[in-house]
């Protein structure tokens, strides 16, 4: 387990691929630097964010993430963005790595969000152990749940889980079972046209697209098992390029909205956008509330606070050049 995470840590880097293509005109003449007075700040899932910004969710579990997580709460209490803790699942058994996800002081009121996977999330309902996940909640403080959906990484990964319901099922019990915010998010292949719906048309408190584009799990666990067959490394290649892009993805988002049956509106935009240029593009063609989601950007200097603080401090520049100087083609 503690090796799966390091690998994924290491491997996430060099798993990217896809450049965006922009759909913006360059206005240089309209606008001035107006730094000082611009504020980026929003409300979005039911909390005051200073920035459109979201670290997504990444780790846990090993001494490595500890320090990476502190570093990237104590980035989102500086800049005052929201934050998704990476995958829970070793404290339902064992509180002994709470240290690596206990992090509400850190964070202060910014949002704060627990992850668990549909696979545990399915087992748990049936053995009605639900309880566990509630208990999880209360102990680490957090304004609610990310459920991750991942079917292609569960079977690309050798250790991987099976699920024996439709996910929809599952994520449907939960909001039954939870008294607490859900967001849903693929981990970086994103959700076709019918599933977008589905999840838009529930109680959710937001969907993170978490699209193709950027971190690749398939291609991550391919790197991790050098041993695997050729018949099963061709098979992961394929499954690698299957998915969906952010901007696809908004078009239908963009759709179902106008249906009275969508509950959901709210979305993290992410899966691939490693800085705000790219990420102010996507929140622009999307019409609805929305914030932008890096992982491994943020990944690739977590474990340097100074860096952290660079890139970010760059990167909320970057949006407000965008603001002044981006104009959407109409
Ligand atoms: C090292 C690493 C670990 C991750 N672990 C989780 C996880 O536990 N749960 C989850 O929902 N997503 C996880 N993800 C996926 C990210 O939240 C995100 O959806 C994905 O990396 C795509 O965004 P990116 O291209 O900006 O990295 C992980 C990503 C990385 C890089």
């Amino acid at each position: 387990m503690q090796d799966r995470k390091l690998d994924h840590i290491e491997l996430a880097l060099q798993s990217k691929h896809h450049p965006i293509a922009s759909t913006f005109y360059y206005e240089p003449l309209l606008s001035s630097h107006p730094w000082q007075t611009m504020d980026l700040g929003l409300n979005f899932l039911g909390a005051k964010m200073q920035a459109p910004l979201w670290i997504s969710s990444m780790t846990g579990g090993t001494e490595k993430a500890r320090v990476i997580n502190h570093n990237l709460a104590k980035l989102a209490n500086h800049f005052g963005l929201g934050m998704g803790l990476g995958s829970c699942r070793s404290l339902l058994e064992s509180r002994e790595r709470m240290q690596d996800f206990a992090l509400r002081e850190v964070i202060g009121d910014n949002p704060f969000f627990a992850n668990l996977g549909i696979a545990q999330l399915e087992q748990l309902i049936e053995q009605g152990q639900m309880h566990k996940v509630q208990n999880l909640i209360n102990d680490l403080q957090v304004d609610g749940l990310i459920i991750h959906v991942n079917p292609l990484q569960e079977w690309a990964q050798m250790e991987g889980d099976r699920y024996k319901e439709a996910p929809l099922e599952t994520i449907k019990r939960c909001l039954d079972l939870l008294k607490t915010k859900i967001i849903v998010k693929e981990v970086g292949q994103g959700f076709g046209p019918n599933s977008l719906i589905s999840l838009m048309n529930l109680p959710l408190a937001a969907i993170d697209l978490a699209g193709l584009g950027g971190t690749n799990f398939v291609l991550v666990e391919l790197a991790r098992h050098s041993a695997l067959s050729a018949g099963k490394r061709e098979a992961l290649l394929k499954l690698a390029n299957i998915g969906h892009y952010n901007g696809e993805m908004i078009q239908w988002v963009n759709d179902h909205l106008k249906s009275s049956k969508s509950l959901c509106r709210e979305f993290i935009i992410s899966g691939g956008i490693d800085n705000m240029i790219d990420g102010y593009q996507l929140q622009l063609a999307l019409k609805a509330p929305s914030i932008i989601g890096m992982g491994s950007a943020f990944l690739k200097y977590a474990e340097n606070f100074e860096d952290l603080m660079e890139f970010t401090q760059t990167q909320l520049e970057s949006l407000k050049l965008a603001q002044c100087f981006l104009k959407e083609r109409i």
